[in-house]
């Protein structure tokens, strides 16, 4: 919940520039509040656009909720899906985050899936077990063609806006756990192809050997994209 109007569409149009003169070939895609949307879509075209939520209903008396429906006539392509502070502060569990995703996908968009454990579990070492249920219940019902459609981000609650980040170690080991869940719930391809987004205070500074990592292959970036330098950084850091 950053930026007014005018400042997020400053921003989108920076980002925008500096995609033109990205020096990786990481596909970019920026998350703008739903009130932006469909302004900031007209200031891009090289960077991709994403919502930042979706309401797992189709259409009707919902008050306050936006479909996936809409989303898609504001021009939307992308939208994330289980971000932590959905999960904590507005009490989406595994199932309805699965609705989503289903609904998502059946209206054509691609669907950002979040998962990540809490200090707390990380500390008792529950986190695989935190992990493999969130991905369980939340890709639950999906093809492996669905699969194509779908990004999974790894953003451990414990580095989301903290500064505190996974090391490239803790990122990898995790990753890798997620690549194989996807092996053994759908099969070695899906397991291959999917991207698998790192999150949590990624920044300049740290991004190369995040990235550098196998199964890192790319960033879920919150606090240092609301500055297109830094953002633009962190994409070309992705070699
Ligand atoms: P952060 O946020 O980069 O500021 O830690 C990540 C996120 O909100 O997904």
């Amino acid at each position: 919940m950053n930026t007014h109007l005018h400042e997020g569409l400053e921003l989108a149009r920076a980002v925008e520039a500096s995609a033109k003169e990205k020096t990786s070939d990481a596909l970019m895609i920026i998350a703008p509040p739903f009130t932006h949307l469909a302004k900031v879509r007209e200031v891009i075209s090289e960077v991709k656009l994403a919502a930042q939520n979706c309401s797992s209903e189709e259409s009707g008396a919902y008050t306050g909720e936006v479909s996936p429906d809409m989303l898609k006539t504001a021009g939307v392509e992308y939208v994330i899906i289980g971000h932590s502070e959905r999960r904590s502060y507005y009490h989406e569990d595994n199932e309805i985050l699965n609705k989503k995703v289903q609904l998502a996908l059946s209206k054509g968009l691609f669907p950002i899936f979040c998962c990540g454990e809490s200090l707390e579990e990380r500390e008792e070492g529950q986190m695989f077990d935190v992990i493999r249920e969130q991905i369980t219940v939340g890709l639950n019902g999906l093809s492996p063609s669905d699969m194509k459609n779908v990004i999974v981000a790894y953003e451990p609650v414990w580095a989301i806006g903290t500064g505190v980040t996974a090391s490239p170690e803790q990122a990898q080991e995790m990753h890798k756990f997620i690549r194989d869940l996807l092996a053994e719930l759908f099969n070695q391809q899906v397991a291959d192809e999917t991207s698998l987004l790192y999150g949590g205070s990624c920044k300049p500074s740290n991004a190369a050997e995040l990235f550098a990592n196998p199964d890192v292959d790319g960033g879920l970036i919150g606090g240092a994209s609301l500055k297109a330098e830094d953002f633009i950084q962190i994409v070309n850091a992705y070699a």
